[in-house]
């Protein structure tokens, strides 16, 4: 007869009875059975295959592009056919939306073929108004509301679709399992059926994971070893614009990201980074620009400051968006190295959009705003400076430069100012007016005429 023993899932520790509580390592409600049929097992098997490396082919990679570029430029140029793709992000961000685009996109572009669509939040009637929002009428996207996993996988086997969409883990249940739905022997359970099922058959699966406000992220994250690829949806700034970043992957690089905006008609994908993040074109005193890396990706951020006499000797320093220390550290320079001073002066900065920026490539534009207020002269043209300001009041390079200013280019943006640092290397490789400044106080006489 077979002897049932029970293991302690925290610690390991081997009990022939059940027991709630686990005296090795204090847990509660750990322990699961185990069958003493695996130890006889692994006795018989007398030989295993072993391959050398070099008699090993290497197995071709297809891919299946969904259509939304930004989406597949993420994946490495579209999902790889069997692969199992984790899309994690907060409640409301905008999966489920971006996932029926996708499923939609992906149909048309791909005759004959479904996608399978299985959400355990949404009834199909929701989804379906959700479609209509979204202008999606397809034939072949086919959707359930089921929690069950072994129905699940009966649409699945009925079905067989190029694509399985899973709406999400957390709410999915193998009903023979104890443990509550969305809890992580539930979540990593359904994930390693899903890996099983799906593989073999060569269908593609996402599954949706949320993950909670604060940003613990106890679900998903335990099952990012098991998937392929892990991608992350998050909102950028504070406007509609959300950020597709790629965690892990393993069929391409996690440098990628791709931008989106919310609209009411769906997700629009930015393809244009430096139109969607500076929204006026109108110049003042106070206004500079500058751009960050995210990714391979370059976003155009405004930079604006205000610096007004303060009547009653504690002048503030007040930041939206970079750190107050860094304006302290900026201001302590430019009173020192730019002869001005600031001491009877507010000082307002706000990065435009709700971003929250720590590159230090932004300071020269800061710096730039801050004169550009203090002086009521407005910095012409559409100039990008880019510049970390050091604690002598020099400017130093960015580090990147390169790759930012490929993308300047492809955006047609002409005009750059930079520190002396970069200066020779940029002005061979590209087509730029480029305006070089060694310290602070250069900034003055160029574009202040002082
Ligand atoms: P949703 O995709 O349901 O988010 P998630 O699946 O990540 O929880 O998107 C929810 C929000 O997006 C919701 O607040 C409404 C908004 N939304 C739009 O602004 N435009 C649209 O076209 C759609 C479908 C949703
Ligand atoms: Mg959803």
């Amino acid at each position: 007869m077979e002897k049932i023993k029970f293991e302690c899932s925290n610690c390991l520790y081997l009990v022939p009875k059940w027991l709630g509580h686990c005296i090795k390592c204090n847990s509660w409600n750990s322990f699961i059975e185990t069958n003493s049929k695996y130890s006889k097992k692994s006795k018989t098997i007398k030989k295993i295959d072993l391959k050398n490396l070099s008699e090993v082919g290497n197995e071709s990679i297809y891919r299946i592009c969904t259509g939304i570029g930004e989406l597949d430029r993420v994946l490495g140029g579209g999902i790889v056919q069997g692969s199992l793709t984790l899309i994690g992000g907060q409640p409301g961000v905008g999966k489920s939306t971006l996932l029926l685009e996708a499923a939609a996109k992906l149909v048309r572009l791909n005759e004959n073929k479904r996608v399978l669509y299985i959400s355990g939040e949404e009834s199909e009637g929701q989804i379906s108004l959700r479609a209509k929002r979204l202008n999606i009428c397809e034939e072949n996207i086919y959707l359930l509301n089921e929690n069950d996993w072994e129905k699940i996988k009966l649409a699945i086997d009925q079905l067989r679709p190029i694509v399985f969409i899973l709406d999400s883990i957390q709410t999915t249940v193998i009903k023979d399992m104890s443990a509550s739905p969305g809890s992580v022997s539930q979540i990593k359970e359904i994930t390693y059926e899903i890996l099983n099922y799906c593989k073999d058959k060569k269908i593609s699966s996402i599954i949706v994971g949320h993950i909670t406000k604060d940003g613990s992220i106890s679900g998903p994250k335990v099952l990012e070893h098991m998937v392929d690829t892990v991608l992350y949806f998050e909102g950028l700034g504070e406007h509609n614009h959300r950020i597709l970043k790629s965690i892990k992957n393993r069929f391409g690089n996690t440098f990628e990201v791709g931008l989106f905006e919310m609209e009411e008609e769906g997700l629009i994908e930015i393809s244009d980074t430096s139109k969607s993040f500076i929204k006026s074109t109108i110049n003042g005193p106070g206004r500079t620009r500058t751009c960050i890396l995210e990714g391979r990706r370059v976003l155009f951020l405004e930079i604006q400051a205000l610096v007004n006499e303060n009547k009653f000797s504690n002048p503030k320093r007040i930041t939206q968006g970079i750190d107050n220390s860094r304006l302290s550290m900026l201001i302590a320079i430019i009173e020192k190295y730019a002869g001005i001073s600031l001491i009877n002066q507010d000082v307002y900065i706000n990065v435009v959009g709700g971003f929250k920026v720590d590159n230090k490539e932004i300071d020269l534009a800061i710096v730039a705003s801050i004169l550009s207020s203090y002086f009521k002269i407005t910095v012409e043209g559409e100039k990008v400076f880019l510049g970390e300001v050091g604690l002598s009041g020099e400017i130093r390079g960015a580090s990147f430069l390169d790759s930012i200013l490929k993308d300047l280019e492809i955006l047609n943006y002409k005009d750059l100012v930079i520190g002396i640092e970069n200066k020779d290397e940029l002005r061979q490789k590209f087509n730029f007016k480029i305006s070089a400044l060694e310290k602070i106080n250069d900034l003055k006489e160029k574009f202040f005429n002082l």
